[in-house]
Order: structure tokens, then sequence, then C-alpha cells
């Protein structure tokens, strides 16, 4: 029994709890959809879950009207259910205004033409603070209550953006971005050398360890090479060196189109995994963005480095070349979240994303070109099903990030969201009562929108 319960569950050394009823459903493993139904999940003042009653437990019905008295009870009313608030791995604050558009090009001159010349612009503060306000005010509404960010080279706009983060209540990850590689980046947006990358970097970190408003560590900072091609060998080191010396998170992309991957082994000799690993950019914190060229040699390694791969289906989708093996990577022990991957995905939602991983593992199971016999087509054993798409969603990220969010269990912090199927403009077609708890999950997971995400919680407060 917790301290929490032998106490009294509405009471902690600290001050008074809160009560949450209704439906609980959350996805704890890639194979497991979990419904608790009339549950009570009591939450301490530090956003903690204390305990998880169902309706047998003993505590349940003292606890119930405790919370009542106390007017510390929020229940779920009508057909809403709560599921765990949405991870996503891997967001380009920058690139919110080009949401949707310059998807035609190919990585390479999408870079050139169409992202670099928008992120540059957030050397403008206020420029950033308003992209920025809308891009974490609308991920949230979507249900987004953790978001690893990609922000810009730019020191204030950057601390700027974990600023927001902390003021609107969202869980983040947030890292300035490194890039001083003179071939592949233009002259207007390029660290003019590696130690100004680096002094910038720790700058974020002190900044984010410094600030007041940040006790939970609710934001924490990213170690963020852009990606191999635009960084020098300097800069890569003494950012590994800056992994080790901080301990905190690292994001990059990783083997993501074939034009990146073979410019990483023309240069290198090697491919992206081992590249990072050499210059001690690849360890337990580290987040990969895509990886879809990755082979099995690549994949154990991230596996026996513990590093993390966000997958991006909808962005991988104009870019990659290629269907990410999640299946495979999973079956040789590699921790898996999504991303959206603002804005080489054109869509703000982690619901589209999850369902698009669902879409793009059948697709590479069965194939797509019908020329070919069917059978000779695909890559078997590919497919995932919407359990493991929630999972990936919520628990999955929570894995990767290596935080205690993502299941409604003691220990984990309130991150969560009211999901209401009958909302204004749901798409979710919730007519009939012979639905099954697993049809309506299904249903959700196919049709949510932000319409449908009532309330959104991170940390124990509402958002
Ligand atoms: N590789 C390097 N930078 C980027 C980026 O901004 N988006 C994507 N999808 N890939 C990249
Ligand atoms: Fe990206």
């Amino acid at each position: 029994m917790s301290p929490a319960s032998t106490a009294g569950p509405l009471r902690t050394s600290a001050g008074a709890v809160r009560v949450h009823r209704g439906r609980f459903a959350h996805a704890p493993a890639a194979d497991t959809l979990q419904i608790l139904d009339d549950t009570l999940i009591v939450v301490d003042d530090r956003g903690v879950i204390t305990e998880v009653l169902e309706p047998d437990h003993e505590c349940y019905a003292r606890t119930l009207a405790e919370a009542r008295d106390d007017g510390r009870l929020n229940t779920a009313t009508g057909s809403a259910f709560w599921l765990p608030g949405l991870v996503d791995l891997h967001v380009h604050a920058p690139q919110w205004p080009q949401l949707g558009t310059a998807l035609h090009l190919p990585l390479e001159d999408w870079l050139q033409r169409a992202t670099f010349p928008l992120e540059a612009r957030c050397a403008d503060l206020d420029y950033a603070d308003r992209i920025y306000r809308s891009l974490v005010t609308t991920l949230l509404a979507h249900g987004t209550t953790t978001a690893v960010y990609f922000a810009t080279l730019h020191d204030a706009a950057t601390q700027r953006l974990a600023e927001l983060c902390l003021e609107l209540g969202q869980r983040a990850v947030v890292g300035r971005v490194a890039m001083d590689h003179p071939d592949q980046c233009p002259d207007f947006y390029r660290d003019p050398c590696a130690e100004v990358a680096l002094r910038g970097t720790e700058a974020l970190i002190d900044h984010l360890a410094n600030e007041r408003r940040n006790p939970r560590r609710l934001v924490l900072p990213a170690i963020t090479p852009r990606f191999i091609p635009s960084c020098t060998d300097p800069l890569l080191r003494g950012l590994g060196e800056l992994a080790e010396r901080y301990a905190c998170h690292v994001q990059t992309h990783c083997s993501e189109s074939d034009w990146e991957h073979d410019h990483v082994r023309m240069r290198t000799g090697m491919s992206d995994t081992h590249a990072l690993e050499a210059v001690g950019l690849l360890g337990r914190r580290s987040i990969l963005a895509h990886a879809n060229l990755m082979d099995d040699r690549d994949l154990r390694t991230v596996a026996h480095c513990g590093a993390g791969i966000a997958h991006c289906p909808l962005s991988n989708a104009y870019f990659s070349n290629g269907v990410f093996p999640l299946r495979r990577a999973a079956g040789l022990g590699v921790r898996i979240g999504l991303g959206t991957d603002v804005a080489g995905g054109p869509s703000a939602s982690l619901f589209d994303a999850a369902r698009q991983a669902v879409m793009v593992s059948r697709l590479l199971e069965t194939g797509v070109d019908t020329r070919r016999a069917a059978g000779k087509r695909g890559v078997s054993d590919s497919r995932i099903d919407f359990v493991h798409a929630l999972h990936l969603a919520t628990a999955g990220g929570a894995d990767v990030l290596d935080l205690p969010i993502g299941r409604f269990q003691p220990g984990c912090r309130f991150d969560a969201l009211l999901i209401d199927p009958q909302a204004p403009g749901s798409d979710i077609v919730n007519l009939s009562d012979r639905d099954s708890d697993q049809d309506l999950l299904q249903k959700t997971l196919y049709g949510a929108t932000r319409a449908n995400v009532r309330e959104t919680w991170v940390d124990g407060l509402r958002r």
C-alpha cells in the first residue's frame, strides 16, 4: 500500500489531492489495451498518480465520498473517457507557418529553398514568440501533452519557446539547433563556427536549469545537431562531449532519406547510426527521427545503446524513399514513439500520425506495386494494429524519453486527455449501443480530431 493510502487517499504530507472519476483507457504495452471502468485516479499536489482505484477496491467508496465532500472530484460526464496525453517526439517549431506547403520538393531542396529561409526569420523574437505561441496552443488543443521540439540556431528565440511551454503548460524537450557546415547551410542561416553552436547549446541548458518557473523540470533541454550533413566534425564531437557532461537528451535526424544516408556514408564511411555513436551522440537519451534506412546492424546498435526512434510516417511519405520497418526494429528491442515532424508532415495531430503509422505498416506488408505477384510485393509481418499505434503515441513515446507519463498507473504523472466522442463537430461515429469498448477505442484512434479533446491535463493541471 502506498503512503498516501495509509494516511487516507485524500491527503499527502504536502497537501490535498484531486480525484478524477471515469473510464480510463491506455495501452501500457504494444499488444495490451486496458480499459478501467468507473475508476478513480488520485493525483497528488505534485501531479503524480498515487492511486488507481477500481470499483471493487476497499478504499473506493470512502475516497469517492471524501473527494465529493471536499469538492475535489472531477467526473467525466456522458460518454467521455480518458486517454493518456499524446507524446509527439519530433516537431520543428519554426516550420509551423509552412504546415501543408512545399512538400512537392525533395528533402535537400525543401531545406534550402523553403525551410532554411523560414527558420531564419526567428532571429526576430517577436515573430518567433507569435508563431511559437500559436503552435504550442494548437498542439495542446490536439491533445499533445508532451512535445519534443527542434527550435532554430537563435539562442533567444529557442529560450522563448521553452518559456512559452512553461507558460502554457506543455511538457517539452526543447533543442537549440546546431548547424555550422558551410557546404550544407546557407550563409544567412548557419552557426559561424562550432564554438558558437556549443555555447548556444550550453546557454539553453543553463537557462532551463535556472528558470524559476521550471521546478518540476516540465521543460528539458536537448542537444540538437540538425543532422550530420549540416554539422562539421568539430561540432559533432563538441556536442558529444556536452551530451556526456550534462547527461541530457540528444535529438537529431538519422538515416532519413537516400540522399541524406548516402551523403553521410560518403563523408564518414559509416551509417548515420555508427557515425553518431563514434562522436558520443548515441545513448539512452538520444531521440533519432525517422531511421527509415537503418539496417539490422544499425538497429542492433540503437537497441544496445538504448536510443529511441521517433517514427514520423506523415513526413516519411514525402521525404523518406521508403517505409520505416517498425516491427523489425521493435523486434530487435528498439524503443519507438511517434512524431508529426511538423512541418515535413502536413498535420499537427498525433492522432493523424498514429493512423498513418497503421496504414504505412499495412502498405509495407502487402507491398504497393501491383505489377508484382501478390505475396512478392511486400515485407511479411510488418503490420501494426490500432492498439500498437495507441501505445506508440503514448507509452511508447514516454519510454523513449524515459519519463513517467503515458500510462494510468501509480508513480506516473497525470498527463491526460478527456475524449468526448459526441462532441459538437465530432467525426467519430458513435450512434449505436452495440459498439464494444474496443470498437470505441478503435474508432477514436481512426477518427479523433481536436473537436474530441474536451480537456487536456499536464502534470496534474488542466491546461
Ligand atoms: N533533415 C534535416 N533537417 C530536417 C528537417 O527540418 N526536417 C526533416 N524532415 N528532415 C531534416
Ligand atoms: Fe524533422
